[in-house]
């Protein structure tokens, strides 16, 4: 029996909750195609901190090192740490695990709402793939005489040849996934750049970019500055199939694609090692959402499909699909609906729509 050894951190807030819904398509799964997911659970979060005064233990990579893959919840509360430190469990893990790609997918499911009158599960469509390990996001800086007029921070974007490259052609291995050659529109990798700005850093993304783009012919390619592309996304989202941007940047444009797609319980994210030296990481992009923690409210879509992304790391694309189908259906079909959706179904009766669609039964 194939088996895989999976970790859960539900982490903080709502994420007990969306994780249980998680585990819930993952016991499904494993019943139909007679797979044995072995799932162990760790209670790493702000509670953990406020007990041990630190996010996670030293050892967390080792601990985590043997699975074939792992499920976050969702990491912070403000209430209790601050974010600049709780993060650091997210970011510790991104980095060790080399978890470079941070794929995005922006899609309007059938028979739910988006904010954009025109727009339809046809028009929004798009995979953001987020350069996940250096960028703006290395962690490299210092303060300098604080607390005096020359008080000064500095917070250093670090951009590599190998860090830029190796992102960029898992954005045009990906356009080419998504579409195939002939088809029409071709697949398009769109450059998420601030060359004109940023005078070092973008230059170098951009020409990057340009090199890679050299490898792939058949794949259409398009750039746009950061703050012309949300107007973009929103004005003509089908313009878009795959973009490719640094960290920061991919960060603020996947909660603008949240909304695109109907809200955060849709967004979902893999942090991918495509490699698969180390464990990748799949989580909803919401946060904890601490004033629903406990509710039984918040939507698991997000968590869902980010079980679906595992299973397509993990090779299981059968099961993927049926996942993929389960969501569409239950979504389209409109009898359940959380209160995001304007329904009054909870985060359970959401998850067992969707076992039960796996099921057949
Ligand atoms: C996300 C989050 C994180 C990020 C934070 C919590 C560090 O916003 O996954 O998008 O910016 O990467
Ligand atoms: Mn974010």
């Amino acid at each position: 029996m194939q088996t895989y050894d999976i970790a859960f951190i539900p982490g903080d807030g709502v994420g007990t909750e969306v994780s249980a819904e998680a585990i819930k398509i993952l016991t499904a799964i494993g019943d139909k195609y007679g797979f044995q997911f072995k799932t162990e659970t760790f209670g790493w979060g702000c509670d953990y901190y406020l007990q041990h005064g630190q996010m996670m233990p030293d050892d967390m990579l080792e601990k985590l090192k043997a699975f074939d893959a792992i499920f976050l919840g969702c990491i912070g509360d403000v209430n209790k740490v601050p974010d600049h430190i709780s993060l650091t469990l997210l970011l510790t893990i991104r980095k060790g695990f080399d978890q470079y790609v941070n794929l995005r997918p922006i899609k309007l499911y059938p028979g739910v709402d988006t904010a954009l009158k025109n727009a339809s599960p046809s028009t929004v469509d798009m995979a953001v793939v987020r350069e996940n390990t250096e960028g703006e996001y290395s962690g490299s800086g210092g303060f300098y005489k604080l607390g005096t007029p020359d008080g000064t921070a500095i917070q250093t974007a670090i951009f590599t040849q190998k860090g830029c490259e190796r992102v960029m052609r898992y954005a045009f291995d990906l356009a080419r996934k998504r579409k195939k050659p002939g088809d029409s529109p071709a697949g398009k990798v769109t450059n998420c750049t601030k060359s004109n700005a940023l005078n070092y850093s973008m230059v170098f993304w951009d020409k990057v970019f340009d090199q890679v783009a050299q490898d792939y012919p058949d794949i259409k390619t398009d750039m746009a500055l950061v703050d012309a592309l949300t107007m973009w996304m929103v004005k003509d989202p089908e313009g878009f199939d795959v973009i490719v941007a640094s960290n920061l940047f991919g960060d603020i444009i996947t909660d603008l694609g949240a909304m695109l797609q109907g809200g955060m319980g849709f967004a979902a994210g893999a942090n991918l090692n495509p490699e698969k030296t180390y464990p990748s990481m799949f989580e909803p992009i919401h946060g904890s959402a601490p004033k629903y923690a406990g509710k039984g409210i918040v939507n698991p879509v997000a968590a869902i499909e980010s079980v679906r992304m595992m299973m397509e790391h993990l090779g299981e694309t059968e099961a993927s699909k049926d996942i993929e189908a389960a969501l569409n259906h239950v979504l389209q079909s409109g009898d359940v609906k959380t209160r995001d959706m304007g329904g009054q179904h909870s985060t359970t009766e959401m998850g067992d729509a969707v076992k039960k669609a796996i099921l057949g039964s």
